[in-house]
């Protein structure tokens, strides 16, 4: 991470990030778990699904992704004509580190007749060895889409994976990764904040485990969660199992309810690398460009634009800056 000068003060600094934005035609796109003040900064914050949709068509030369290497390799994979940068390098995905493109071929020997869907969170090569990709946001339906008979090869998220198969009853072969955040909530946990809240209505990201996810009266991908919350009446509670950097966004979008996280040890690390001075530190020096090998990108792509395409009509609308 870069260090904050100590004789720049915020507001200086979002200033001289605005005009570098200018000067290099950037965009700042933020995953609904960064810090708060880089959401704030940020042109759009979204889910997985809706900062690749604005990764595809944007007109910016520029893409500075805050968030974690796989969401910036998905942007470079969709436009590699743009300079896509990821402001911390070291940002990656314990969830796509479970798998590599190898284990992936060795599976697909072992199941020939199998259609693979992989979780977007994995890597490009992985991408690259897949028939469609989704995203929490969509993999229910991608699932669903597969043509009947066909089983699922789900890779990477084993919960997920688990959730998409019990909502479509369909055959699916499930992988051992998950989330390590994710993972850590428990239904005691869970238990002990409804106890503490018994009014609040639980809000749980896929990528909890099952026997959590039985507990939950909405389950969706953060910007699911974020619809959700808005749609419900002012002076609802919630308890929220996902990573907390949610909690900024649904504050600030609901002024008139109450959220708690379902447990304080829902924080992805990664998720809290980037700071302002890396934003900044990224477009005054073109760091960390993140670029695919022409090879792996055509094979990676065609996975990706499966998924947009099967998006179509029902795409949701790219999220305004709040
Ligand atoms: P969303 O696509 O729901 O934002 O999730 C991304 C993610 O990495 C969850 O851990």
């Amino acid at each position: 991470m870069t260090d904050l000068p100590n004789d720049i003060p915020v507001k200086d600094l979002i200033e001289q990030i605005a005009v570098l934005k200018k000067e290099r035609e950037a965009v700042i796109l933020a995953h609904n778990y960064q810090p708060p003040e880089i959401q704030d900064l940020a042109d759009y914050t979204g889910d997985s699904l809706e900062l690749s949709m604005i990764a595809a068509k944007t007109a910016a030369k520029t893409i500075v992704f805050c968030g974690v290497r796989f969401m910036a390799e998905t942007a470079s994979i969709l436009s590699p004509e743009k300079t896509v940068l990821l402001p911390v390098l070291e940002a990656g995905c314990t969830l796509a580190d479970y798998a590599t493109a190898e284990e992936v071929r060795e599976m697909k020997k072992k199941h020939p007749d199998a259609v693979v869907v992989t979780y977007v969170n994995s890597s490009a090569e992985v991408k690259a060895e897949t028939d469609i990709c989704c995203t929490s946001a969509n993999a229910v339906e991608i699932v669903r889409s597969v043509a009947p008979g066909r089983p699922v090869l789900f890779v990477s998220d084993y919960n997920l994976g688990h959730y998409a198969a019990k909502k479509t009853g369909r055959e699916v072969i499930l992988w051992s990764g998950c989330c390590p955040t994710h993972a850590l909530l428990s239904t005691f946990a869970v238990a002990k904040a409804r106890k503490k809240w018994p009014e609040a209505k639980v809000l749980m990201h896929p990528e909890c485990k099952p026997e959590v996810l039985e507990l939950a009266d909405f389950v969706g991908s953060t910007s699911g969660i974020l619809r959700h919350a808005k749609e419900q009446p002012d002076g609802t509670s919630f308890i929220v199992g996902t990573e907390v950097g949610i909690l900024h966004r649904l504050q600030k979008e609901n002024p008139g309810k109450a959220f708690h996280a379902a447990s304080d040890f829902l924080i992805c690390p990664m998720m809290k690398m980037i700071t302002l001075a890396d934003v900044k530190a990224s477009l005054e020096k073109t760091q960390f460009v993140i670029s695919v090998a022409a090879d792996v990108r055509k094979r990676a792509l065609k996975a990706v634009h499966a998924m947009l395409q099967y998006q179509g009509a029902a795409a949701p609308q790219f999220p305004q800056k709040v």
